[in-house]
């Protein structure tokens, strides 16, 4: 008998690969007869994908084949904006993708066709695996406080006939079944109140409706309530806690950055360092990066800031000098105490003994970094469903305390940026 072979479509994003090639690891350790392809649709620019796949390639699994999918020579995704340009992008690999699927359903071929695992932003996928009658699973890499948003706003929208835009702005509260507490519109993750973004979230959510199960990058004992209040719903297909699927080996180390990183770590007490990091996009206006500098010095406590040289305007845009950005004498003043790096090998840090708290954007990944190594979060949401997370982590499960849980970035924000005062930030991080 042949090999089951199981077709992976992560999203073009680091993030959402690593965490897909870490459960692909768990099928095939669990089965000797199931091998994994997974299709790797790349962005003409390089979202830190190339060098994971680089690496990936370097180090063989057996049973598990990285397979680029051709370029596609549609460019209609260029029109869309930054909530629907990654599934658009997708759509218009369709074709390739479904000329891939039909090479591997030649008989000649080593393995036998059993299913589709498709990231929830790759949903266009599923068409390719239905019209073959192949089996097709969602993958959520975030957790399950999303999943439950987007099945409840779709319920809202098509089966109870509610305008969910009037959310936008609002100070409304919501009731979402999976949820304990009730969910302020603020933290809803503003694809689901864009025009676009809220047409592609109902499309999301109808096709996770029609699959044949749920993947979600979380653990029934982090959020008991909306992974049981899913699995108990049987208007929605199976859904399968499987996390938390995550790269936790080390290896960053080796950088030379890295190596100078923990060893300064290596010379503060146990617990006593803050860390801030605020993911690979994460930036700030002028004004709140001299905020939270004020904070870090008054506090005294020693720091260690990943701080992205990137100015307001635009994210390409790099200023070249920390001094420009930093209030006068900020870095002589605080040499002893503190370190800004541009990068940071998060999970290295995370892992090490003198970090006693984590200032975050709340991306999924590192919420569940901070979880597995059992550092303390201050929340400090950006973009995407970061926000919700955040409120997950602070009122849902008590887990976190809040800095702020309804900031917007202020690069995509369409109102007016917000500056959080030093003495809120540094209020949080006193022990
Ligand atoms: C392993 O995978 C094969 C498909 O190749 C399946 O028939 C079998 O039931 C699986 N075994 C287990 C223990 O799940
Ligand atoms: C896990 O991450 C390390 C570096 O952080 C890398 O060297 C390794 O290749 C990764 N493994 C996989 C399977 O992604």
């Amino acid at each position: 008998m042949k090999n089951a072979e199981i077709i992976f479509v992560p999203a073009p994003a680091r993030g959402h690969l690593i965490s897909m090639v870490e459960l692909a690891k768990l099928f095939i350790k669990r089965n000797e007869s199931v091998s994994v392809t997974i299709f790797i649709i790349k962005f003409p620019f390089d979202t830190g994908v190339n060098s994971y796949v680089e690496s990936l390639s370097q180090h063989p699994i057996p049973r598990f084949t990285i397979l680029e999918i051709p370029p596609s020579d549609s460019e209609s995704y260029k029109s869309h904006n930054h909530h629907t340009l990654l599934t658009a992008f997708i759509e218009g690999h369709v074709t390739n993708v479904r000329d891939q699927v039909m090479a591997m359903r030649q008989p000649d071929y080593p393995t036998r066709l059993a299913g589709f695992v498709v990231d929830i932003f790759c949903v266009p996928v599923i068409d390719v695996a239905r019209e073959l009658s192949i089996p097709s699973y969602v993958y959520s890499p975030s957790g399950a406080g999303l999943l439950s948003i987007v099945l409840h706003l779709q319920d809202l929208t098509e089966f109870q006939n509610k305008d969910i835009s009037e959310y936008e702005n609002s100070d409304a509260q919501l009731s979402v079944p999976y949820f304990r507490s009730q969910v302020p519109a603020k933290v809803l993750p503003a694809i689901c109140l864009d025009k676009a973004g809220s047409q592609l979230m109902l499309l999301c959510a109808r096709k996770l409706r029609e699959s044949k199960g749920v993947i979600v990058n979380t653990f029934v004992e982090l959020e008991t309530y909306a992974v049981e209040s899913l699995m108990a719903d049987n208007k929605i297909p199976p859904v399968y806690a499987v996390g938390p699927n995550l790269n936790i080996s080390a290896g960053d180390e080796d950088y030379d950055e890295a190596a100078d990183i923990l060893k300064w770590l290596d010379e503060k007490p146990p617990s006593s360092a803050v860390f801030l990091c605020f993911g690979s996009f994460g930036s700030f206006p002028q004004d709140q990066v001299k905020e939270i500098a004020q904070a870090l010095e008054h506090s005294g406590h020693p720091f260690l800031w990943a701080l992205r040289l990137i100015s307001i305007e635009s994210r390409l845009k790099r200023y070249t000098n920390l001094d420009d950005i930093l209030p006068p004498g900020f870095l002589e003043r605080t040499s002893g105490t503190g370190k800004i790096i541009g990068w940071a090998p998060q999970v290295a840090v995370l892992s090490h003994p003198a970090v006693g708290g984590f200032v975050s954007h709340c991306g999924w990944n590192s919420i569940l970094e901070s979880v597995w190594f059992g550092v303390p979060v201050a929340t400090w949401p950006l973009y995407a469903e970061q926000q919700l997370n955040a409120f997950e982590m602070v009122n849902e499960l008590g887990m976190a305390v809040d800095i702020c849980i309804d900031y917007e970035d202020h690069v995509l924000s369409k109102g007016e940026v917000k500056i959080i005062e030093s003495k809120i930030v540094e209020s949080k991080k006193g022990r």
